[in-house]
């Protein structure tokens, strides 16, 4: 049985028809060709297939299409403008945060909500770490992708390195 839902995905109005078992994942990347949303476990265990849904990070193999009637939705595609990588992917490519890359977009988009949530806000490394406790990365390429996190953020946002003695040291 079909439904229609009505969604904004990355700014753009969207219409849809979805069956009503459908997973937002596979109507992303199926019909959308949204193609960054990974599947990977397909459990709501690893987090690739991580979206924001009204700017919550979720992960879309667990979430019925027909839920995100009424919502807005973000993934990968939709985060760099004109051209310009946002400033999470940009550090993502600056550290070095990628090796195979499958559990990247779900990274970035769960590190874009964890920026936008702490904008100028104290967090430490292992806070950022928790922040990301929904997102594996089979790679294990953990410390750059923690590093790309604190320096995504601005230059109100300070991080206390636990692991060097509590120093406090501005993002570079
Ligand atoms: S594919 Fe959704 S959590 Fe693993
Ligand atoms: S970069 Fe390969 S799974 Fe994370």
């Amino acid at each position: 049985m079909n439904r229609t839902i009505r969604c904004t995905v990355n700014g753009k109005k969207k219409e849809l028809s979805v069956d009503i078992r459908q997973s937002l994942l596979e109507v992303l990347r199926e019909e959308l060709g949204l193609i960054s949303v990974k599947q990977g476990c397909a459990a709501g265990e690893c987090g690739a297939c991580t979206v924001l849904i009204d700017n919550v990070p979720i992960d879309a193999c667990l979430y019925l299409a027909v839920w995100a009637d009424g919502r807005s939705i973000r993934t990968v595609e939709g985060e760099s403008k004109n051209d310009k990588l946002s400033r999470v992917q940009q550090a993502f490519v600056d550290e070095g945060a990628v090796q195979c890359g499958i559990c990247t977009p779900g990274f970035v988009m769960a590190a874009t909500a964890f920026v936008e949530k702490h904008q100028g806000q104290k967090v430490t490394r292992n806070e950022i770490r928790r922040g990301l406790a929904g997102n594996l990365c089979r790679c294990t390429g953990y410390d750059t992708i923690i590093t790309a996190v604190k320096k995504s953020l601005d230059e109100d946002f300070f991080c206390y390195d636990e692991n060097s003695g509590g120093r406090r040291f501005r993002p570079a």
